[in-house]
């Protein structure tokens, strides 16, 4: 198998240096905006060095972002070369044109580390789906978000300071809204629901709230009360009913997400044969990712292609009920479903995750976390 690398960043990087220990998966082209030296790739600037090479018969895509990386790997597959890519945010906006791209051009196409970074969790549903239907998954999909609230809960750190500590440490961006926004975490619960349940899930019927507004006090009022807050994906697919949304959610303790430390992800799917089945790991950094591009690598010189068959396109809707902590806002429609206070914030009643998504849209400055009673 000859490569070309698209990008040479943190992943890009570390799929080189793995390669270089493996004889018949070779680099022999590198893309990057850098000009720099490689003893045995030949480094360039533009796609179409890739495009008219004949020898590169597959591509890793690792630049990030949507443009140009759109545009280059579709040109890649329209060239009949296979792609695997760990760029999560491009395979679930642009699902409907890639996967069926792939099965027109006959390529193959794997983005196993997309979620979940060195976990196999996109491998694994492939092989549990056969056989059985699931009926949910999710779980903690963001090394980011995990490691602020451990710091906080674990530390005592406020959000400023855990979030300083988490860039330190290389575990944030220097701009990380996408993740702390719930970005990240609602591509990859998409990209899973896809997968799992062998549709097309509309993103824009899954609500997501982050956890940017969460403050010192909040995780004293949790700690006192036995939760622990993790950012918290969920979808699951029930007599044909979809549900998906992302959200702060209050984990009792005993729970396996309650436990979860520093920057680890907890992913879950629930098979109706197998139960709940569970996979933890490093959900980022160069060589755990890097580590589950090139078995992507292996598995496409087996003839592995994507994970399911494309399927009908659907919308979650979220119409199931849970009590809700707020902080931050009080109005008449809060009051309405007010069930009890935490000090200054408001329990309420159980609320459609819909409507309380719908209405936190409107209220600048309120933080929301769900209460599991349980969760897969
Ligand atoms: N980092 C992780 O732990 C991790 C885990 C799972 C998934 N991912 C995903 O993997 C992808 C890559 O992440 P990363 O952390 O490796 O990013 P990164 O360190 O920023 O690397 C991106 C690379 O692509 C190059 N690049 C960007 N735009 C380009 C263009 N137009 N033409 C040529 N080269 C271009 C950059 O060049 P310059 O450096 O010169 O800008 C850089 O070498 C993202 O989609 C990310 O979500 C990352």
């Amino acid at each position: 198998m000859n490569i070309a690398l698209l990008g040479f960043g943190v992943v890009g990087r570390g799929v080189y240096d793995i390669l270089a220990n493996m004889d018949h998966i070779q680099v022999k082209k590198v893309i990057c905006l850098e000009d720099i030296a490689l003893p045995d790739a030949q480094v360039c600037h533009d796609i179409r060095d890739i495009l008219d090479d004949p020898a590169i018969d597959t591509v890793v895509e690792a630049m990030g972002g949507l443009h140009p990386a759109y545009e280059f790997v579709r040109a890649c597959m329209e060239a009949g070369k296979n792609v695997v890519t760990s760029n999560k945010a491009l395979v679930c906006t642009f699902y409907d044109q890639l996967i069926p791209l792939a099965s027109e051009k006959g390529i193959l196409f794997r983005c196993t580390a997309a979620v979940g970074g060195g976990i196999g969790w996109l491998s694994e549903l492939e092989r549990s789906r056969r056989g059985q239907r699931l009926t949910q998954v999710g779980g903690i999909m963001n090394g980011t978000c995990n490691y602020i609230l451990y710091a906080m809960t674990q530390l005592g750190l406020g959000y400023e300071e855990a979030l300083k500590q988490a860039q330190s440490l290389g575990y944030a961006e220097a701009k990380p809204a996408t993740d702390v926004e719930g970005i990240d975490t609602w591509h990859k619960v998409i990209l899973s629901s896809n997968i799992a349940f062998g549709v097309s899930m509309d993103p824009a019927s899954v609500p997501v709230a982050g956890i940017s507004r969460i403050c010192a006090g909040d995780v004293a009022a949790f700690t006192a009360r036995g939760y622990t807050c993790k950012l918290i994906s969920t979808a699951a697919c029930r007599d044909g009913a979809y549900t998906a949304y992302v959200q702060p959610t209050l984990v009792p303790a005993g729970q396996p997400e309650a436990a979860v430390p520093s920057n680890y992800n907890l992913v879950s799917f629930q098979g109706e044969y197998s139960g709940r089945m569970s996979f933890f790991g490093q959900g980022a950094g160069r060589y755990p990712t890097a580590y589950n591009v090139v078995q992507d690598l292996l598995d496409l010189t087996a003839g592995k292609g994507f994970y399911s068959p494309y399927g009908p396109k659907v919308e979650a809707v979220n119409q199931n009920k849970m009590r809700y902590y707020v902080r931050g806002a009080r109005d008449g429609w809060l009051q309405s479903h007010a069930a009890e206070n935490w000090g200054d914030a408001v329990v309420t009643e159980p609320v459609a995750v819909d409507e309380m998504h719908r209405w936190l849209k409107d209220q600048d400055g309120a933080f929301i976390a769900a209460i599991a009673e349980d969760l897969l």
